[in-house]
């Protein structure tokens, strides 16, 4: 999965001026100036050389490798109305990621070489990169795998039936044999396969996360067990196999709690959890407004702190948004029949900055580094910000408020459960490829 290094429009020299460098080899003051793509100087005061066409101001800022997520849902191809990969890219630059991995279930399924080099072709001029996944299962029906050598080839690192798990853990052995063997198509990389935990049998009827509010709303409810008994099957696929597991978007504190174990065991499993399973709980379903409806469901108060715990001591290794977006239309239906979804792309940073209680490093580390070497893209993004380093950067304002408004953002979607709130920390400018694409706030193209 190579990444473009040159920008989509020629560029002269920028220097971002005045900004404190975050990455993972620690934190300095530091001016960076980009070029041709890449970093060409960082250092206190760097004049920028006599080229310089353009400063921007990083002042008050950190300047920190671009964010990367590992969970988004662009709808294209199938879904234009909702999201297309050009608006969802503007949403992600917006949010200060330069790297997003594109889930599957997309209509047709992202499950052959096609419609994996649609995405490509696509993503080639987007504002950030994207990296298409690919289904497990021919049309991630569950039963036949799907051409896994072919698509890693096109480059596919990544591969999930997202939207469900796979329900026979036969189907999930044989996955996991070949993907482990498929590694030395992946360029120094490794092929990673994501799973979607659901027992499908037990979250079938389900609408929320099943406990008290379910009952007081009379809605079907999915346990935690739904989740929990795919983790627990899978981690002993991973100990069957010796191939890597990635767990998808953790919701439970029993998922956190058997993921840390089996960490503590020395098996092959990573995690990701989103920002609104460490934010939101089941209690905002209250009002039966299905903009909080999303799957995995909201959880529990003791949930939302088993997965921050989780994010803390290094259980969870990335943050990834799940970005799901929906029209009006559909979200206007009733609670039972709405699809599950939230938007995240442009408030994942704002939220980790303002929720949870951690230093700004590791948000980043989450956010930026440790998901772009889960995916084997660490050589394009989240790496140090040294001369020739890829220009992959964004800088973020950690004091500045902003309120939430799904109007003002780039999907189509208007789907965000966070209408109205107040963040404190926002992304100034992201350039991808030494190109801004987003500069004070605005996207640039
Ligand atoms: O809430 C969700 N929405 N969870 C998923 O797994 C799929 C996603 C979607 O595609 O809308």
């Amino acid at each position: 999965m190579s990444a473009r290094l040159t920008a989509v429009t020629p560029l002269g020299t920028i220097a971002i001026r005045g900004g404190t460098v975050v990455d993972s080899a620690g934190s300095r003051r530091a001016d960076v100036v980009v070029g041709d793509g890449r970093v060409t100087a960082v250092g206190p005061d760097t004049d920028g050389g006599p080229a310089a066409h353009r400063t921007l101001d990083a002042s008050g800022c950190i300047v920190a490798p671009g964010l990367v997520d590992l969970h988004v849902h662009l709808r294209q191809p199938g879904r234009e109305d909702a999201e297309t990969i050009d608006t969802g890219a503007r949403g992600a630059a917006l949010g200060g990621f330069t790297a997003v991995v594109a889930m599957p279930n997309t209509d047709p399924p992202m499950d052959c070489a096609a419609v994996v080099r649609e995405v490509q072709e696509l993503g080639a001029t987007a504002c950030c990169d994207v990296y298409p996944s690919a289904a497990i299962t021919v049309g991630r029906r569950g039963s036949e795998l799907a051409p896994m050598a072919e698509l890693a080839r096109l480059g596919v690192r990544v591969f999930t039936d997202d939207g469900d798990g796979v329900q026979d853990a036969q189907v999930m052995r044989r996955a996991l044999e070949y993907a482990g063997g498929l590694d030395h198509l992946a360029g120094g990389g490794r092929v990673v396969l994501a799973q979607h935990c659901e027992v499908a049998e037990l979250s079938a009827g389900g609408h929320m996360h099943e406990g008290a509010w379910s009952s007081r709303l009379g809605l079907g409810g999915q346990p935690s067990e739904a989740e929990e008994l795919m983790v627990m099957r899978d981690i002993a696929l991973a100990r069957l196999t010796g191939s890597r597991v990635h767990f998808q978007h953790l919701s439970t504190a029993g998922s956190v709690a058997m993921v840390r174990a089996a960490k503590e065991a020395g098996l092959p499993v990573t995690a990701e959890a989103t920002p609104h399973h460490f934010t939101l709980t089941d209690a905002s379903c209250a009002g039966y407004d299905t903009v909080f409806k999303v799957h995995p469901p909201l959880r529990t108060d003791d949930d939302v702190v088993a997965i921050r715990a989780g994010l803390a001591d290094g259980t969870i290794d990335a943050i990834a948004t799940d970005h799901a977006p929906h029209t009006s239309t559909d979200k206007e239906r009733p609670f039972d029949s709405a699809p599950p979804g939230m938007l995240g792309l442009e408030t994942a940073l704002g939220l980790a900055l303002t929720e949870l209680d951690l230093p700004v490093e590791q948000v980043l580390a989450l956010m930026s580094w440790q998901p772009a070497a889960l995916v084997s893209i660490d050589d394009s993004h989240g790496g140090p910000i040294v001369p020739g380093a890829p220009a992959n950067l964004c800088v973020i304002d950690p004091q500045a408020t902003w309120t939430v408004s799904g109007a003002a953002m780039a999907s189509p979607s208007r789907n965000t459960p966070y209408e109205g709130r107040t963040l404190r920390g926002r992304v100034r400018h992201t350039l991808l490829a030494g190109e801004p694409v987003v500069i004070d706030g605005e996207p640039q193209r």
